[in-house]
């Protein structure tokens, strides 16, 4: 299928500037913005970039393949769709188009906890392997109530989010007041709240419906209670991530949650290799955060990745180009990251290690 059509942005970094002309300025705010100063946001970029690549040469790259499993769903490439909230601020088909576009593609869609879409809606609506991205509400029964609807309905994954105990402060929300409009709703839980005067809507939203007092025992009670893989999001420490995986997950994400948490720690890319150590194989490790090219994916990989996720690049998609707008931005990963693995000589996901990088 060639998705690379005239008028189509050539790479994804450039699908921002023409959907922020699609967008209503809040909903553009809402999207980009990361936390506080936005170093981290920066940062997630930066680090990219100062890796180098060390290729091999002669090495019969005639057949590249991108086939994978992540977290027990198989994939034809290593590069899924984060969860992000609020898809009906880019596309009226909101959640629904984006699970279908990735389903094209054959890539993993991870549906957020805070879509304008239920999670029955979607699965009816995509056959594409799905995971679900729990955030642990105050009210344990509706947070159990939803990892059963996930399971019922076959997503294949629970990615609980740990990164959030309180939401980051994005000041353009602030500034906007940012709330949903009228006729979109959080439809895995009912209505948002009334936004306080000076607070992002979501904020309220958060601070009044999601449980900041979290722990590990939190962690072994949902991998208790749930028959799927439990990943934990957002971790930073190699000591947090052996935590997780001594507490039940089946994987863990180095996230910072698309640098819209805490500013200034470091990129996702910088944390990964004492994470992948740490783990030891133990469990899946993949990663998120200013993945923009398929050489990043080649980089997060040989770093000991199993998988990575984009955010922001499949909200910018879908706003101008609804559910082929979302397939296309995952060929586009999927054809840089076919030729960036041939020219480095790599003729499978197995091929990338660190060996590939220069020192
Ligand atoms: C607009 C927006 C909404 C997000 N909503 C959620 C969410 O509901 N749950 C969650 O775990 N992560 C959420 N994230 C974080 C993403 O899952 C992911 O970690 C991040 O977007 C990856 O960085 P990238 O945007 O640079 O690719 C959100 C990110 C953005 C940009």
């Amino acid at each position: 299928m060639n998705d690379e059509r005239p008028g189509w942005p050539l790479n994804l970094e450039s699908l921002e500037a023409l959907a922020a002309e699609l967008l209503e300025r809040t909903a553009y705010d809402y999207y980009r913005s990361g936390a506080g100063d936005e170093i981290t946001l920066g940062r997630n970029r930066a680090a990219f970039s100062e890796i180098q690549l060390l290729p091999h040469v002669l090495r019969d790259v005639s057949e590249v393949s991108l086939e994978t499993e992540l977290l027990g769903s198989r994939a034809s490439l290593p590069v899924a769709v984060a969860p992000t909230a609020f898809h009906g601020l880019a596309d009226p088909q909101a959640e629904v188009a984006t699970a279908r576009g990735a389903a094209a593609a054959d890539a993993v869609f991870c549906l957020s906890s805070l879509s304008n879409t239920t999670p029955e809606a979607v699965a009816d609506a995509s056959t594409g392997p799905r995971w679900f991205q729990l955030y642990v509400f105050r009210d344990r029964g509706l947070t159990r109530d939803l990892v059963e609807r996930a399971e019922a309905c076959g997503y294949g994954a629970i990615l609980l989010t740990v990164d959030a105990p309180v939401l980051g402060r994005r000041e353009r929300d602030v500034g906007n007041a940012f709330e949903l409009p009228e006729h979109l709703t959080i439809a895995c839980v009912g209505d948002a709240v009334e936004a306080p005067e000076g607070e992002s809507g979501l904020a309220a939203y958060f601070a009044s419906q999601l449980d900041p007092s979290l722990t590990w025992s939190d962690l072994e009670w949902l991998a208790g209670i749930s028959s799927l893989p439990v990943v934990v999001k957002g971790v930073h420490r190699p000591d947090d991530a052996v935590r997780a995986v001594d507490s039940g997950a089946g994987g863990v994400i180095v996230s910072n949650h698309g640098a819209r948490q805490l500013d200034t720690v470091p990129a996702t890319v910088e944390m990964l290799p004492a994470v992948a150590d740490a783990i030891e194989g133990r469990a899946e490790v993949l990663l998120d955060g200013g993945v923009r090219r398929g050489t990043d994916v080649v980089k997060a990989l040989c770093l000991g990745a199993d998988g990575v996720m984009i955010g922001r690049p499949a909200l910018w998609a879908l706003a101008l180009g609804g559910e082929a707008g979302v397939r296309r931005v995952l060929n586009m990963m999927r054809l840089e990251l076919r030729e960036a693995m041939a020219l480095c000589g790599a003729r499978s996901l197995g091929d990338l290690s660190a060996e590939l990088l220069a020192p």
